[in-house]
């Protein structure tokens, strides 16, 4: 054979013949690596390795095998630069991957943890942190790199689909409970992707929606969330969102991706489209959007075309390429950690089932109805959801898990037993139902969509006269199932009038005998409250606690655990009273499919806008401000005992002011106490700022009967900043505002004033609405 002379000059055309010179990522520096990659290289690390069906790292080029089965996506593998390919999985219950795999007799089941919703009900990011590194180590055992999680917009309305994955209409309870998650799955040495950003608010048209929104509510509400979250927590990746905001694709969007995100934020991580979100690959680059997943053909082509023509600068490409390449080097797959395929299950169901009784919230309780008494053995078990509990929603946010534990059997496991045994009945019952309910068609898109819940039982009066007798108490579970690609109408935010029929029916009876009925909602949203929480003795919002829920609620209706759950969003009492449903479909409207739209451009007539008229008055920043009622305020949850606040002082500080006061147990059992802090502006009403908004947050530890503790709580003088348009700035203006100390939004405890100097922080003149917006004032 003939050998190659490797001299100086052939050496610069023909280095890789010439040994070992490749550059190899990880050994040589980001740069050489990058000089060394070609334009077609670079243009297919930028986007993902496509996507085959509806889940799946399904095309790993050149692997025999898939990385993760069922994991939503990987990076690009260049083995000749040492560039493995890294796994990316969903979501922010647990992980997502398929929990079989052929021609394997091993299960890979994850757990399933509670909802987003419910982790930010326990306004606890020390217990949001461990649920976070329990999730970060089924990633880290099971292979995966980046966790794509944590989901975190704003509850604008109600009918959100995916409000059950995301945390609150508040952006402080976000941003820090995001925080918090990020913290604990990174303490892996895993990544994770906070998404998705920005105002993806909506299901409805997801991926043809323009959302309309002043550049103060952007930066005041939807995009803070985002904000406090890369600043406190750092994640690894952003996930950019499906729609339009003011015109343009938040995946095409500089102003979003860089401007803000990079530029005022400090942000050094790598942003990713969600899954075929957006349109045009080459702004996208250009936005800072440096990752297109799960990357197709067209994307590729039109990047490689697009350096080829001069209308991409190669040097963009190129910083794309190098954020990839810095979350690849700190991932697991890449440090070839030897992950084991088998997380301690059991250590996790534990962590599930204590963080979900942590934010479940007591909604009602007469004279004391909760705990049960040692004197309840006996219960009437009613509502198809008691033998279905629902663990969390569908769509990328559901967990393949082992098992669901349902509110029988969590009963059951907790001493309780059955005066009349219902379980056949109703199991038969709901197999009918379901069956009756099958969506029609084979779409594949089918299996990610929430059922309908089965219409309730009747119960004939000989069964409930039965019911009443051999019973001490009855509980009735009331159930809603949310999900991705789908919004929820207005008739799912209603009590049905099977729903209704069985309430009434069930505390007529009961409450003829003396006897207590107990309604507990396995819900992942706000459904409508006002019109019947006045018949049953104690409503307990259970939300969707995961796999242990059953075992979670019966913890807390035994009284092992008090309940200390607060809402992190307002219970209207109608779904018209919220500001944002004048602009919110009721019908529960889907998200169109953009996928064709890449190849064929025919659904562009799909495209639609939601105007965010509200403005900054999302949830009890407008209910609050214009003195609405509601049915449960922002921020509202009861406990088996009760809290005393005393002591409340202000103490200024170099940058903000401290709020110490004490938390003492006045009741008779331990329990937790979470103490929240607003700021009230000087002349609200006539600056058009809301009445009060949240800066703060604490939760006690566990207190005994009679015991106290001094709690800590802090805002920064920049917080109390609001976004002038006018001269896009953050500006305080000078003057007395008021802490409130508050049980809820709706029970300030203490009032403590403070004389704040004016200051004014310039930002970036960007996000104009491309049309004017009616926006709602004071
Ligand atoms: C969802 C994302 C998810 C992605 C990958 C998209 O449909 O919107 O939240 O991470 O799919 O499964």
């Amino acid at each position: 054979m003939k050998k190659i002379l490797c001299t100086t000059a052939v050496a610069a055309t023909m280095l890789v013949a010439c040994g070992p010179k490749v550059p190899q990522l990880g050994d040589a520096s980001i740069d050489e690596v990058i000089a060394a990659m070609t334009l077609e290289e670079k243009a297919h690390l930028v986007i993902g390795t496509g996507m085959a069906g509806f889940s799946g790292d399904s095309a790993v080029v050149g692997a025999t095998k898939k990385l993760v089965p069922g994991a939503a996506g990987t990076t690009y593998p260049i083995e000749r630069l040492g560039i493995p390919s890294v796994v990316l999985a969903d979501g922010p219950a647990g992980l997502r991957i398929d929990p079989k795999r052929e021609g394997d007799n091993q299960t890979y089941y994850c757990t399933h943890f509670p909802i987003g919703t419910l982790l930010a009900s326990t306004w606890d990011q020390e217990l949001v942190e461990n649920v976070g590194k329990a999730i970060g180590n089924e990633v880290l055992e099971y292979g995966a790199d980046v966790l794509l999680a944590p989901a975190l917009n704003i509850h604008r309305n109600p009918l959100c689909g995916r409000n059950f994955e995301y945390y609150s209409e508040d952006p402080v309870v976000s941003g820090k409970i995001a925080a918090a998650y990020v913290r604990g799955v990174q303490s892996n040495g895993v990544g994770t992707s906070i998404k998705h950003f920005a105002t993806n608010n909506q299901e409805s048209n997801r991926m043809m929606n323009d959302a309309r929104v002043t550049p103060r509510a952007l930066r005041e509400i939807y995009l803070k969330g985002f904000e406090i979250a890369v600043k406190e927590s750092e994640p690894w990746t952003v996930m950019s969102s499906y729609n339009y905001m003011n015109g343009v694709y938040t995946s095409e969007n500089p102003e979003l991706q860089t401007t803000a995100l990079r530029t005022e934020w400090g942000y050094k991580g790598m942003v990713m489209t969600d899954w075929f979100g957006g349109k045009d690959a080459v702004a996208q680059m250009k936005a800072g959007n440096d990752m297109l997943q799960p990357g197709v053909d067209k994307q590729y082509t039109a990047i490689v075309a697009a350096v080829k023509d001069g209308s991409l600068d190669e040097t963009v490409l190129d910083t794309n390429v190098r954020r990839i390449l810095e979350m690849i080097l700190k991932t697991p797959r890449f440090k070839g950690y030897e992950y084991s395929n088998k997380p301690d299950l059991k250590a996790h169901a534990k962590v599930t089932r204590q963080s979900a009784t942590e934010g479940m919230v007591l909604l009602e309780n007469r004279n004391g109805v909760l705990p049960m008494t040692a004197s309840v053995k006996n219960i009437a078990l009613l509502g198809c959801t008691s033998y279905d509990f629902i663990a969390g929603g569908t769509g990328s946010g559901n967990v393949n898990r082992a098992y669901t534990v349902s509110l029988l059997d969590g009963l059951k496991n907790a001493g309780y037993t059955f005066g009349v045994d219902l379980k056949k009945t109703y199991e038969e019952y709901i197999k009918q139902e379901n069956e009756r309910n099958k969506p029609k068609g084979d779409d594949k898109l089918t299996a990610f969509l929430p059922t309908p819940r089965p219409t309730e039982m009747s119960v004939s009066s000989e069964l409930m006269t039965q019911l009443v007798a051999k019973n001490d108490i009855a509980l009735i579970t009331i159930g809603r199932n949310s999900g991705e690609f789908i919004d929820r109408s207005l008739a799912d935010f209603s009590l049905s009038a099977s729903e209704l029929a069985l309430i009434r029916q069930t505390t007529a009876a009961f409450h003829a005998a003396g006897k207590k009925v107990v309604v507990v909602l396995n819900i992942g949203g706000v459904i409508e409250t006002a019109s019947w929480k006045q018949l049953p003795d104690a409503i307990l919002c259970a939300w969707q606690g995961g796999q242990e829920g059953g075992n979670s609620v019966a913890d807390i209706l035994s009284g092992k655990v008090s309940p200390s759950g607060k809402l992190p969003m307002t219970f209207p009492v109608a779904w018209a009273d919220v500001a944002s449903s004048k602009n919110f479909p009721s019908e529960g409207r889907m998200s169109d499919f953009g996928f064709d739209r890449r190849n064929t451009d025919k659904k562009e007539n799909l495209w639609d806008y939601t105007n965010y008229e509200e403005d900054i008055y999302v949830g009890y920043r407008y209910f609050d401000s214009f003195h609405k009622p509601v049915s449960y305020p922002f921020g509202y949850g009861l406990s088996y005992t009760r809290f005393e606040y005393s002591d409340a002082v202000v103490k200024p500080e170099a940058d903000g002011f401290t709020v110490t006061l004490s938390v003492k147990n006045a009741g008779t059992v331990a329990g937790k106490e979470v103490v929240e802090l607003y700021a009230a502006a000087p002349d609200a009403q006539k600056a058009n700022k809301p009445e009060k908004e949240l800066k703060d947050f604490v939760k006690t530890r566990e207190l005994k009967a009679g015991e106290s503790t001094k709690v800590t709580l802090k805002v920064k003088s920049a917080d109390l900043a609001s976004f002038d348009e006018k001269t896009s700035s953050w500006v305080v203006p000078a003057g007395t505002y008021n802490f409130l100390v508050g049980a809820s939004s709706r029970d300030i405890r203490a009032t403590l004033p403070v004389t704040v100097a004016a200051s004014s922080v310039k930002a970036n003149n960007i996000f104009k609405p491309q049309t004017a917006l009616k926006t709602l004032t004071r």
